[in-house]
């Protein structure tokens, strides 16, 4: 992966938030300045002396003798994720040579001095340990909903806000843009603000549209982004000029959670995926908003498709992967699928009995998961 330029540390641009997770608050200025004394040292066991009166400070703040944590109002300070940075001095506690040890503190100070990102998110690579929030696995059991701030989950067919939460993470740094075509009560643009990024959502439905942007406004918009809800079928409407409006050519990330076609009905409209009368022609018609919104994503930047599969008389249908071949035929690169568990809701909850005996009887499983598909525009 191309880095940038490892830059000075902008603590508000990164997404780390060890305050959460038990962070300290140090002097940084004290604290590199020790770390180069510690270095200065050629002597392993004078070095590792040296460690561990550090850790004491870091475990029990009354033996800070050297100002470490002397915050002063106009001096320059650095919050790290206490558990970590021990076990980073315990590392070096365990270093066998001189050499070694050196490079384990090397490290330490670089992660406290420098910011290293990647071209596509504001994960500093330096204190990648500290983001343990973010999931890199491909199979994501989630027992639970974000139920918090303006995600009330009042809209059947919603996703979990983890969804667009991790991918904006993992996809996008902030100030970017997002689209998201089938943006329904607006759980993306939720989390936009939450996030810092600006969104823009589509959604066919005027009542269902109007709705989310009075939720999405509910949700304080902390780092002033913009978010919009336009009306439309995203097969056709013109995104240049939703894009021009702000100004911009293109979006860094792409999101779609399209009907599973009819397993949801969403409206009587035609123009409504999930009133395909077919597999093909819901293919086609995801195929269009595909076409529709690709030529304004960023080249090199990702596009997040959440679909599931589904039974129709007696058969398994692989919706799933028939939409993944579709967006592949349109120049994406499939970065993962990521397999994820499906929650109860509450009516299916009541026949969990009767699908079961169902399921038995019929020689099938029950549906329990869908699928998080990842592309990059090539
Ligand atoms: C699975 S839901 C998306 C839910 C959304 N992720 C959320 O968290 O609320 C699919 C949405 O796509 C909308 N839709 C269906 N066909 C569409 C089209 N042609 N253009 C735009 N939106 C469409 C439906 O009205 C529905 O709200």
């Amino acid at each position: 992966m191309k880095m940038n330029s490892t830059k000075q540390l902008m603590l508000e641009n990164l997404e780390a938030t060890p305050l959460a997770y038990g962070a300290i608050i140090l002097n940084k200025e004290k604290f590199i300045q020790v770390l180069n004394e510690i270095n200065a040292l050629s002597n392993l066991f004078l070095l590792k002396n040296k460690i561990v009166s550090l850790k004491s400070i870091i475990t029990s703040p009354k033996n800070d003798r050297n100002g470490l944590l002397n915050i002063d109002t106009n001096g320059d300070t650095i919050s790290l994720r206490r558990d970590i940075l021990i076990s980073e001095l315990n590392q070096i506690l365990e270093a066998k040579t001189l050499e070694r040890a050196k490079y384990y503190l090397k490290r330490l100070e670089n992660g406290v001095q420098k910011v290293k990102t990647s071209k596509i998110n504001d994960i500093n690579l330096l204190r990648w340990k500290e983001y343990d929030e973010i999931i890199t696995d491909s199979l994501w059991v989630l027992d639970k909903r974000d139920t918090s701030g303006a995600h009330f989950a009042w809209y059947w067919g919603n996703f979990i806000p983890q969804i667009p939460h991790q991918t904006l993470l993992r996809y996008t740094k902030k100030g970017d843009w997002v689209l998201d075509t089938f943006v329904g009560s607006g759980t993306t643009l939720i989390e936009c603000r939450r996030l810092g990024r600006n969104g823009i959502g589509i959604e066919l439905n005027s009542e269902v549209a109007q709705k989310a942007k009075c939720l999405v406004e509910k949700e304080y918009n902390r780092y002033k982004v913009t978010t919009e809800v336009a009306v439309g079928d995203s097969r056709t409407i013109e995104m240049r000029n939703i894009l021009d409006k702000y100004e911009i050519n293109q979006v860094q990330l792409l999101i779609m959670h399209p009907p599973y076609h009819n397993i949801i009905k969403f409206s009587n409209d035609k123009k409504d995926l999930s009133n395909a009368k077919s597999i093909e022609e819901f293919l086609k018609m995801l195929g269009e908003v595909v076409d529709n919104a690709s030529p304004f994503l960023e080249k090199g930047r990702y596009f997040t498709l959440v679909i599931g599969d589904k039974y129709s008389k007696g058969e398994w249908i692989p919706l799933g992967f028939y939409c993944m071949n579709e967006v592949l035929k349109r120049g994406y690169l499939l970065k993962s699928i990521i397999v994820k568990n499906f929650e109860e809701t509450r009516g299916k909850r009541n026949q969990k009995e009767l699908w079961r005996y169902r399921a038995l009887v019929g020689g099938f499983y029950i549906f329990k998961h869908e699928y998080i598909m990842l592309f990059k525009k090539k």
